[in-house]
Parts: C-alpha cells; structure tokens; sequence
C-alpha cells in the first residue's frame, strides 16, 4: 500500500523548490529593474521624512509653487521646524545636485516626464 501522506508532503516539497528561485527573486527585488536613487548630500536628512518624500515630494512641490505664484511665501517651515527657502532648484537641487542619478531614475522608470524644467534651469552636473 502506499503512504499517501508521504506521497502529498513530497509534492508539496517539490513544488516548493520548484517556486524557490521565484519566491526568491521577488524577495530581495533582484527579479527586474529597480531604480537605485542615489543621494549625495552630505545632509543626513530631506525637508521631510525620506518616507513622506517618496510618496508626496509632488505635492509638497505643487504646493511650493502655489504658495510663491498666489501669495509669495517663500519660507517654507518643516514638520520638525528647520526652515527652508521655498525653491525648486536652490533648495532641493541644492542638496539633489544629480538630478539625472536622483530625480530622472526613478521617473525614467515611471514614465514620469515633469515639465518643470521648461522653464526651470536645472544645475550643470
Ligand atoms: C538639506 C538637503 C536636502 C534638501 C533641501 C532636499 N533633500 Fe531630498 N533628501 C535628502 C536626503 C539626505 C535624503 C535621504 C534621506 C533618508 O534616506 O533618510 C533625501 C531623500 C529624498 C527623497 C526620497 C528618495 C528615496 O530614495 O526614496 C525624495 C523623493 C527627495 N528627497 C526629494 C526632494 C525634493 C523634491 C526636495 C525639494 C522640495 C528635496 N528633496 C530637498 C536631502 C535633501
Ligand atoms: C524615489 C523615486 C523618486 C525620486 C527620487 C524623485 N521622484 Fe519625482 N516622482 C516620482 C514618482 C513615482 C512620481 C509620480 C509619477 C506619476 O504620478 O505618474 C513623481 C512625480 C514627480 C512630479 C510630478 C510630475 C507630474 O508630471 O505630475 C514632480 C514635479 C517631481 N516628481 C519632481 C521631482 C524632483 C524635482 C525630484 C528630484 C529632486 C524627484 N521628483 C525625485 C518618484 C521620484
Ligand atoms: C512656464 C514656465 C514654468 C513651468 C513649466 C514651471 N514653472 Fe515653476 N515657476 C515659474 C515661474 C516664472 C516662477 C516664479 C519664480 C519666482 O517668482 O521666483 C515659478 C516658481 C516656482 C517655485 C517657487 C520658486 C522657485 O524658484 O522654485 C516652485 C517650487 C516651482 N515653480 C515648481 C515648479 C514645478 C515643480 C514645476 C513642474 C511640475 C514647475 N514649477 C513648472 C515658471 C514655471
């Protein structure tokens, strides 16, 4: 007679090894291209948690703008209380001076084309 038990537990063994290099690849991110920003201030922090700027860094830029076209608020007061002058290009690219190694890799992977820099100078590198 045979063992059913142990004939499904190697099934499962086997299907597992199968899914390995799978399961593995997704795990440490190595399965395909991810962007790899890379930050070069000697600055240990951005005006905002790295977290929040990851997600929002857009809208706090539109708000930015907003603030300086409608009102002229050009102070910009962070959440931990460090004040900024509000600039696209003498405050973020100051510290971001690698527009191409920061910015353009994770929009070139997004296909993400922000106009700003119509009008915007961005630094020579
Ligand atoms: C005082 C220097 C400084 C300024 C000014 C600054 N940043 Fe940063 N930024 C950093 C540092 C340092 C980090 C990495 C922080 C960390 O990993 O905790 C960072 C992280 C980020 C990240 C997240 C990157 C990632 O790997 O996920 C984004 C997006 C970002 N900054 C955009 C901006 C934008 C947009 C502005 C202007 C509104 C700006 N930064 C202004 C220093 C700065
Ligand atoms: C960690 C990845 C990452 C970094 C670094 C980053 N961005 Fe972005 N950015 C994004 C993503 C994702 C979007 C959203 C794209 C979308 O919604 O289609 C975006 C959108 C934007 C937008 C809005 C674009 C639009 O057309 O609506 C602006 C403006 C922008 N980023 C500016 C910057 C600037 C300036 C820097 C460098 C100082 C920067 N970003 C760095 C990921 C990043
Ligand atoms: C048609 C030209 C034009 C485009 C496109 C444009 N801007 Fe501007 N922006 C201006 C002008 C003009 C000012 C006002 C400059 C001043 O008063 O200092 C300004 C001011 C700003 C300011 C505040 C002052 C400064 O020096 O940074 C921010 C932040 C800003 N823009 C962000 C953006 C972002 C982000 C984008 C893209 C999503 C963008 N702008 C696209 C023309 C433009």
């Amino acid at each position: 007679m045979y063992d059913k038990g142990r004939i499904i537990a190697g099934v499962v063994i086997f299907l597992i090894l199968l899914a390995f290099p799978l399961i593995y690849l997704s795990a440490s991110g190595e399965g395909g291209y991810v962007p790899q920003p890379v930050i070069v201030t000697e600055e240990e922090q951005c005006v905002e948690p790295a977290e929040y700027m990851r997600k929002k860094h857009m809208e706090l830029l539109e708000d930015w703008k907003e603030g300086v076209v409608r009102g002229g608020t050009r102070t910009y007061v962070a959440s931990d209380g460090t004040e900024y002058d509000v600039s696209l290009v003498e405050t973020c690219l100051d510290c971001h001076t690698n527009k191409a190694e920061f910015c353009d890799q994770c929009h070139d992977y997004v296909g993400a084309k922000p106009y700003c820099w119509d009008c915007h100078q961005a630094p020579e590198e």
